[in-house]
């Protein structure tokens, strides 16, 4: 019997920027990843979110879509530029109409809004005046917050106030892959990821004022993680892994601080120096693990870590590959990752209620010449890991749905349109739509609540 529990919620995922277009329109101002596309070299394929999926005109047919796939729940960002372009102040009543109505073409089709407020298009008017860097822009979330919600919130009950804020801090601020592409930036992307993780807590009350029976969460990626062999130096280097990527955020969110051995590593390795954390105000920390109703997790693979520190590897990466088998992102596939993760976190953190807010994989599977979409490679990394969640359930974990990245396939951000993560495949020419096989699997899966299909 591989029947999932009655009320688990099954979905779909996207974002704004990845699908929507029509950057300009009905007053949208102007966000980071805009001017992040426009800046020459930072986007693989040279392209940008002026028209992706033309969602913002299309969005009927891609419910329809939706109601296709019997899905209960659908999970997409609401643009922050289109409802306050200049980032806090004036409101665009045009922007809050677009969600509006797409709210109310779920609804009807029997389709659960679950909304995410902040998918990374930060108004670049709040860039310019420092960004997630700068606490003001905590303020602004929250005002954002109430903006949306006081219009949404009679019909909206599920929120996520951020999405994988790993990302914006690390990839934003020291990597310098995503907008607003700074590198080495190492005091600003611990500053933006406490400024997201503040900005969260103290939008949780406000969406509890404004909706009722709110049940609000934050989306994480998290990664987890095991030694590539049993040395001391692969020991370390997984333990620093897994502090900055995943404890760096859980442990705060939960209500034991930023952990202390990650702290140590900056210092020891100069990426900050001891007055760097200054950003960090009283009752902070007590705001950031305000108790929330659910955990979001974002899962696509494990690390396997090796320590950067052995001599003669010196210049090794710090992930290697055990499975044979990687996505077109490079990442392992490896479903059990799924499993040990969340029952690590049921164990470590014990959050009420878990959600699967993403998981998918990125193919290139495009139409055969009879024009069916044979995404084979998908079908089987949706199977494996949906049996994983499954058995996440099974050995006690309280997962309450999956949604899976992603509806359609999109804006792959620094990547541009070349990683292909869609149950739908989308032919960018014409715009259209075709289901996939995964699609077609999934639709078995979500309507039979089972995977035995
Ligand atoms: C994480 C992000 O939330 C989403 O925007 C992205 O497209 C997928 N993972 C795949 O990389």
């Amino acid at each position: 019997m591989r029947q999932f529990p009655p009320d688990f919620l099954w979905g779909v995922a996207t974002s704004a920027f990845q699908i929507e277009g029509a950057t300009t329109a009905d007053g949208r101002g102007e966000s980071i990843w805009d001017r992040f596309c426009a800046t020459p070299g930072k986007i693989a394929d040279g392209t940008d979110g002026n028209v992706a999926c033309d969602h913002y005109n299309r969005w009927r047919d891609d419910v329809e879509m939706m109601r296709w796939l019997g899905v209960k729940s659908y999970r997409f960002s609401i643009a922050w530029p289109r409802i306050l372009p200049a980032g806090r102040g004036q409101v665009n009543q045009a922007g809050l109409d677009f969600y509006s109505r797409l709210v109310d073409g779920l609804l009807k089709a029997g389709i659960e809004p679950f909304v995410t407020l902040y998918h990374w298009d930060l108004p670049q008017a709040l860039q310019d005046k420092g960004g997630w860097p700068a606490r003001d822009t905590v303020s602004a979330f929250v005002e954002y917050t109430d903006v949306v919600s006081q219009v949404l919130g009679d019909r909206v009950k599920r929120w996520i106030t951020h999405n994988e804020p790993w990302c914006i801090s690390f990839l934003g601020h020291a990597n310098g892959e995503h907008a607003p592409g700074h590198k080495n930036q190492w005091g600003e992307m611990l500053a933006t990821a406490h400024h997201l993780l503040l900005s969260h807590g103290q939008a949780v009350p406000v969406l509890r004022s404004n909706v009722k029976n709110a049940e609000v969460g934050i989306t994480l990626n998290l990664v987890p993680s095991q030694p590539a062999s049993p040395s001391p130096e692969d020991l370390d280097a997984t333990r620093a892994f897994d502090g900055s990527f995943n404890r760096w955020f859980l442990d705060p969110l939960y209500g034991r601080g930023y952990p202390k051995d990650v702290v140590a590593d900056h210092l020891a390795a100069g990426r900050i120096s001891s007055d760097s954390l200054d950003f960090i105000r009283k009752g902070d920390m007590e705001d950031i693990a305000t108790p929330t109703d659910f955990l979001g997790v974002n899962y696509y693979s494990r690390g396997i870590i090796r320590s950067d520190r052995i001599p003669e590897e010196k210049n090794a990466p710090r992930t290697v590959h055990a499975e044979p088998e990687r996505t077109d992102m490079d990442w392992e596939v490896f479903a059990g990752g799924l499993t040990h993760l969340l029952t690590r976190l049921h164990k470590d953190y014990h959050p009420p209620c878990i959600y699967i807010t993403e998981n998918g994989a990125a193919y290139a599977t495009g139409p055969d010449a009879d024009g069916r979409v044979r995404d084979t490679k998908r079908v089987a990394y949706l199977s494996t890991h949906l049996e994983a969640s499954l058995e996440a359930i099974r050995q006690g974990v309280p997962l309450g749905g999956y949604f899976a990245w992603s509806l359609m396939d999109n804006f792959e951000w620094a990547f541009g349109y070349q990683k292909r993560f869609g149950l739908i495949f989308v032919d960018y020419a014409t715009q259209k739509r075709i289901p996939k096989d995964s699609a077609h699997l999934y639709r078995a899966v979500v309507t039979q609540n089972s995977l035995d299909v």
